[in-house]
This record gives structure tokens, C-alpha cells and sequence, in this order.
């Protein structure tokens, strides 16, 4: 038998008990309650029907456990209706009876589940937990505030896109320190509006935000306002960082233009290197029988200083068609290790004694121990020379000329940098500049072939080849070449 204090440690226990806690007659009589059950003094509602005091019916309630439990002589968890999920209004769903060894006594009924792993409150935290991760582990970034702007949620995904750690969003930040001026305002009249996507709603909305570090990032934004009782009392917005999107589109774009570049060259290559051959063989004639006419003629002086411009012309034709075959890669192809800064030296001391180089400063910043690039010696040469006798020209003879070569860290590439101080690159111009037979000079100056071979033969080396121009101020010509990993050091091209 338990003596008085346990007994009145018992009923203590059971007093402080926070949960709906009665004994029941078979009758549904209450005999005994916590203190303070359904906000009576227990002492009022002992004796009265357990239905009655508590749901005022005058009949046992639909799934009471007490009933079931005294059909089943067992503990019974009736399921939870589902509208009980308030905790106030907790039903008495689970009921265990009371025996005496040979007959039930009583019934205790409870608004709780002990058998079940856990109970309520577990159950809610355990939801709760499980919301919370499937939040963090969004991949859009969910960022949830309350009225004022402070942030309630602030999950994994927006953590790396907008550089702050969920304690700074939630502690430090308010909602409208990651929008840009007046956006938050705009996001927020869109919002009420029925427009975009209904009242409360916003979809598909491409707005600029703010990281932590004040750059602006483009994202797609769906957010949505929350009412409770139709009042505003929070705002739920789920962020797609664009970046990567628009960067693939720009490099599929920029591909694009390669492509259609590349087609052009290619199909422009075919005709010319188709014409170069044919041409060939008349000024191979036109030059032979010049010379024969000359050796075998006695002729005026006068005549003979014609033939001689027939055959210098007749040379500069034949000049003309090896570009276009070195063009339209028609001409030998041989790739070797070989050293980026040896042919800028070589190119360089073939053209400075040149009279256009006169007033030009020539400034050289070559990396020492460049890496070797795989190339054709001649086919440098040539690229370099065109490139490099734009720039003078377009100095009109007078101005600095830069070559730099190094090594880039990003993407292994032997580059050259080839600047000049002349007058740019007109913004309408530029778009032509490779094209084969593009020229801006006078006739007879430029036949627009320097720049569409120097761009065939740097694709032909698997490199790119970019122009930036400012006018007035110069243009730099930036070839990247791919470098061999294991070779270092001089030139083996047996130059
Ligand atoms: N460094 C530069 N500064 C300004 N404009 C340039 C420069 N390089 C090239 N250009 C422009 O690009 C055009 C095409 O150049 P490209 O070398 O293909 O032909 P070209 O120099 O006119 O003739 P060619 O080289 O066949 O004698 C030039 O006519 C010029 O307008
Ligand atoms: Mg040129």
C-alpha cells in the first residue's frame, strides 16, 4: 500500500499535470480530475457526465475512447478527429481502463497519447524539423519576412547567393537591404496587384537584388503574401539566381557568332584559294613572257621601265595569292614547339627598319621562359606581321607600339597583347574587321585580308583572337595560343 506521502506526492504530480486528465465510471461519471481541468475547479465536475462537462452533449461522444476501451477491456487510441488539431480543443482520445483484478473500475481518459512514440508535441516538432529542413535544403532561395521587413527564413540557397549567413539575415538585415532602391516597394505594389499572378501573388518576376558585397545579381522572383484572418502578416519570396542562365545564353550567343564567322571564312577561303589557282597559272605567263619580251627585245627605255611595272605589278598579284592560299590554309601546315617570343624578335627585326616605323615607339614586355606553343613558324610570322602593321598604320606612322606576351593563370594560354596609340576601332567598323576583303584604306593600300588570315590562323592553332578599341585612344589586339605543359624555354622552330 502506498503511504501518505507518496499518495500525496501522486496527486501532486497528477495536479501539475498541464493535460486533460480524468478518471470515469463505466457510467462516464467523472470520479476524480486534475485539479483544474477545463478551467473548473475539479471538485465542481466530479460525479457529472464526462460528455457533458466537457462538450456539453447529453450523450457519450462519436469516438470516445472510454466506450471503446470498455468493448475492447484494452488501452485504445481513437484516431484524432481532424479539426481537434488546436490544442485547446483536444478531444479525450486516448482511454485506458482501471481494474480490479476481476472487473473494470473505472476508465482514465486522456487529450494526450502516451503509447504512441513521442505524443503530440514531438509529433509537431518533429513536422516542424522536417519543414525547416526542406526549406534549408531548397534549391531556390526562400527568404520569408514579417511585416515590418525583418527575416524570418532564410535558407541555405539564399545564404550563397546573397553572401550573408542565415544569423546575419535573421539578426542584422531587414527585406529591403537586399533590393535595390525602391525595389522593395515595387515587388511589394506588384504583390497586392491582381496582375501578376493575382492578388497576394507575384510570378516570374526578373528583378536585380543586392548580395552582401553590393553587387547586383539578376534573379526570378515568385513570391507571395501571407494572411491570417485576411491580414497581411508576412511575405514568402523564393529567388532564382539568373547568372548562370544568362551567361550560358551570352556564351551560346557568342558561339553563334563564331560559328557564323568561321562559316563565312571557310566558304570566302574555298572561293578565293579556288581563284588563287586559277589565277596562278595567267601570272605565272604574264610574268614569264614580260621577262622574255625584255631579255630578247631591244627596247626604248621608256619601254622597258613599263615592263618592269608590268612585272613588279605581275610579283605584287602573285603576293596577293599567296595570302589568299595562306588564307584559306591552302599552303603547307607544319606545327612545332615553338617559342611565342622568338617570332615577335624576328617579326620585329625584319619591320623596324622599316621608314613607317620611324617616329613609332616600340615598347616590348615578353615574359621570359614563355611556355613553347605548338605552331607554324610562318604562319606566326604572318599573323604577327599583319597584326602588328595595322597598328602602325593606323598610327599613321607616329605613336606607340606595345607588344606584351605572358602567360594567363585562368585557361593556359601563351597570350599576346599587341596595342597601339592610333585612333580605334569605329563601333561600325569593328563587326567587319575579320572579314576577308574588308578595308577602310584607299584603294590599292589595303586589300582586307591582313586581319581574316591572322583570324584563320590563330583558329587554326586552337586560339582566339579578341580586339578592344577605344577611340582616340588605341586599340589592343589579344591572341591566346594553348601552350604545351611540358616544354619551357627556347625556340626549337629552326628559325
Ligand atoms: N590597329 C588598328 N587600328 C585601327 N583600325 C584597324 C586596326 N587594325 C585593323 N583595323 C581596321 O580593320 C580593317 C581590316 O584590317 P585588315 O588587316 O584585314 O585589312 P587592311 O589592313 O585594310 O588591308 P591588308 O592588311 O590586307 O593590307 C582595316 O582596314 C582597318 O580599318
Ligand atoms: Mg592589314
Amino acid at each position: 500500500m502506498r503511504k501518505g506521502l507518496e499518495k500525496e506526492t501522486l496527486i501532486k504530480a497528477i495536479d501539475a499535470f498541464k493535460r486533460r486528465f480524468i478518471v470515469v465510471s463505466p457510467e462516464f461519471k467523472i470520479l476524480a480530475a486534475k485539479r483544474e481541468t477545463s478551467g473548473m475547479e475539479h471538485s465542481a465536475i466530479l460525479g457529472e457526465y464526462c460528455y457533458k462537462v466537457f462538450y456539453d452533449r447529453s450523450s457519450p461522444c462519436e469516438n470516445c475512447a472510454v466506450e471503446a476501451s470498455m468493448d475492447k477491456g484494452k488501452p485504445i487510441l481513437m484516431p484524432k478527429p481532424e479539426e481537434s488539431l488546436g490544442l485547446n480543443e483536444m478531444p479525450c482520445y486516448y482511454a485506458y481502463p482501471i481494474d480490479s483484478g476481476e472487473e473494470i473500475e473505472a476508465f482514465v481518459s486522456m487529450d494526450f497519447d502516451i503509447p504512441t512514440r513521442g505524443g503530440i508535441e514531438e509529433k509537431l516538432l518533429w513536422s516542424n524539423a522536417f519543414l525547416r529542413n526542406l526549406i534549408q535544403n531548397s534549391v531556390a532561395c526562400v527568404i520569408a519576412a514579417d511585416k515590418k521587413g525583418k527575416i524570418l527564413i532564410f535558407n541555405k540557397a539564399a545564404e550563397k547567393v546573397f553572401g550573408y549567413t542565415e544569423d546575419q539575415a535573421l539578426n542584422d538585415i531587414y527585406i529591403r537591404d537586399i533590393y535595390p532602391d525602391k525595389v522593395e516597394y515595387e515587388v511589394m505594389q506588384k504583390l497586392r496587384s491582381e496582375e501578376y499572378g493575382g492578388k497576394g501573388r507575384l510570378r516570374g518576376y526578373t528583378v536585380n537584388i543586392l548580395n552582401k558585397d553590393g553587387e547586383a545579381v539578376p534573379i526570378n522572383l515568385n513570391a507571395s503574401i501571407i494572411y491570417e484572418n485576411e491580414n497581411e502578416v508576412a511575405t514568402i519570396g523564393f529567388f532564382h539566381d539568373l547568372r548562370e542562365e544568362l551567361r550560358m545564353k551570352d556564351e551560346l550567343a557568342k558561339t553563334q557568332a563564331q560559328l557564323i564567322q568561321a562559316e563565312k571564312m571557310s566558304s570566302v577561303g574555298k572561293l578565293a584559294a579556288g581563284v588563287a589557282h586559277q589565277l596562278n597559272n595567267p601570272l605565272g605567263g604574264i610574268t614569264l613572257f614580260t621577262k622574255l619580251v625584255m631579255e630578247e627585245y631591244d627596247l626604248e627605255e621608256g619601254a622597258k621601265e613599263d615592263l618592269t611595272r608590268v612585272l613588279k605589278d605581275a610579283e605584287r598579284c602573285r603576293n596577293i595569292i599567296r595570302e589568299l592560299l595562306e588564307f584559306s590554309r591552302q599552303t603547307r601546315d607544319l606545327k612545332q614547339p615553338l617559342n611565342v617570343n622568338t617570332k615577335i624578335t624576328r617579326t620585329m627585326f625584319l619591320l623596324e627598319d622599316q621608314a613607317i616605323f620611324q617616329n613609332i615607339t616600340v615598347e616590348k614586355d615578353l615574359q621570359s621562359s614563355l611556355p613553347h606553343v605548338i605552331a607554324d613558324s610562318q604562319q606566326l610570322n604572318h599573323m604577327l606581321m599583319n597584326i602588328i602593321l595595322n597598328a602602325v598604320q593606323a598610327m599613321e606612322e607616329k605613336g606607340r607600339l606595345t607588344i606584351k606576351s605572358y602567360t594567363t593563370a585562368e585557361n593556359d594560354k601563351v597570350r599576346i597583347e599587341i596595342s597601339d596609340t592610333g585612333p580605334g576601332i569605329p563601333e561600325d567598323v569593328m563587326p567587319h574587321i575579320f572579314e576577308p576583303f574588308f578595308t577602310t584604306k584607299e584603294e590599292g593600300e589595303g586589300t582586307g585580308l591582313g586581319l581574316s588570315l591572322a583570324y584563320s590562323i590563330v583558329e587554326n592553332h586552337g586560339g582566339s583572337i579578341i580586339v578592344k578599341s577605344k577611340l582616340g585612344k588605341g586599340t589592343t589586339f589579344i591572341i591566346d595560343l594553348p601552350y604545351t605543359a611540358t616544354s619551357n624555354g627556347g625556340d626549337k622552330s629552326g628559325d
